[in-house]
């Protein structure tokens, strides 16, 4: 990306600690003099907000594979324009919980039309978005502990957390392999104490930046 700043991702299966680690590294980077925009996915902005109430409650059964796609990349979208690319303009570290890794895996397994949807996100992510984080950061966990922990956490947001433990596992599956061929992912082992996970992440974070 063209610009001064520095944008990080967080990525997981629901339940992996994603947001608790992105708030502890966005207080740990302001600690240490940066300006850090803290941000998640989908939402971000007010209109990507409004779009994560239409994907995130309601009938999981109200939008079709396809349309799901076109709602995350709109939100995104949006996101971009509206928060992310304004504070990397202005030389900020972004963080956001979440980004287009979680389109790739979540809808990019799915199935429409009888053809895995995957190409259909990466077709789409060039052409809306066209940006990829510098770094991502992946809380890698075992999909029994994710989804006890994520279920624990009771809200009108279930569309995914019911997806299940099976689901869980294949997406923590695709989420490694990415990581395996893509250089901008940096895997930290999320099944300990938070405070330990977060020291692993910040020596990570400071030694990207470095
Ligand atoms: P995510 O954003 O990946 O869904 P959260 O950070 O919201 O994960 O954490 C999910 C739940 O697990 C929350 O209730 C949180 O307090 C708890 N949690 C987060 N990190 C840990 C950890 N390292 N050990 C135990 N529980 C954790
Ligand atoms: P999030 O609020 O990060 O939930 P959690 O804290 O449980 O991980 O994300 C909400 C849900 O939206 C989550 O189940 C993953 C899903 N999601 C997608 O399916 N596609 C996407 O592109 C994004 C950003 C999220």
């Amino acid at each position: 990306m063209a610009a001064a700043g520095l944008f990080i991702s967080f990525e997981g299966i629901d339940g992996s600690g994603k947001s608790t680690q992105a708030r502890l590294l966005a207080d740990a980077l302001r600690g240490l003099g940066h300006q850090v925009l803290l941000t998640r996915e989908p939402g971000g902005s007010p209109g990507a907000e409004e779009i994560r109430r239409l994907v995130l409650e309601g009938d999981p059964a109200r939008w079709s594979p396809e349309t799901e796609i076109l709602l995350f990349t709109a939100a995104r979208r949006d996101h971009l324009e509206k928060t992310i690319r304004p504070a990397l303009l202005r030389g900020d570290i972004v963080i956001t919980d979440r980004f287009a890794d979680s389109t790739r895996m979540y809808q990019g397994i799915q199935r429409g039309d009888g053809a895995d949807l995957r190409a259909m996100v990466d077709e789409l992510h060039t052409r809306m978005i066209g940006v990829e984080p510098d770094l991502t950061v992946l809380i890698d966990i075992d999909a029994k502990t994710g989804h006890s922990r994520a279920v624990s956490r009771a809200g009108l947001e279930q569309r995914f957390e019911d997806m299940g433990s099976a689901m869980q596992a294949r997406l923590r599956e695709g989420f490694i392999a990415l990581a395996r061929v893509e250089p901008r992912f940096i895997v930290i082992d999320g099944a300990r104490e938070a405070e330990a996970v977060a020291a692993d992440v910040l020596t990570a974070t400071l030694l990207r930046l470095a």
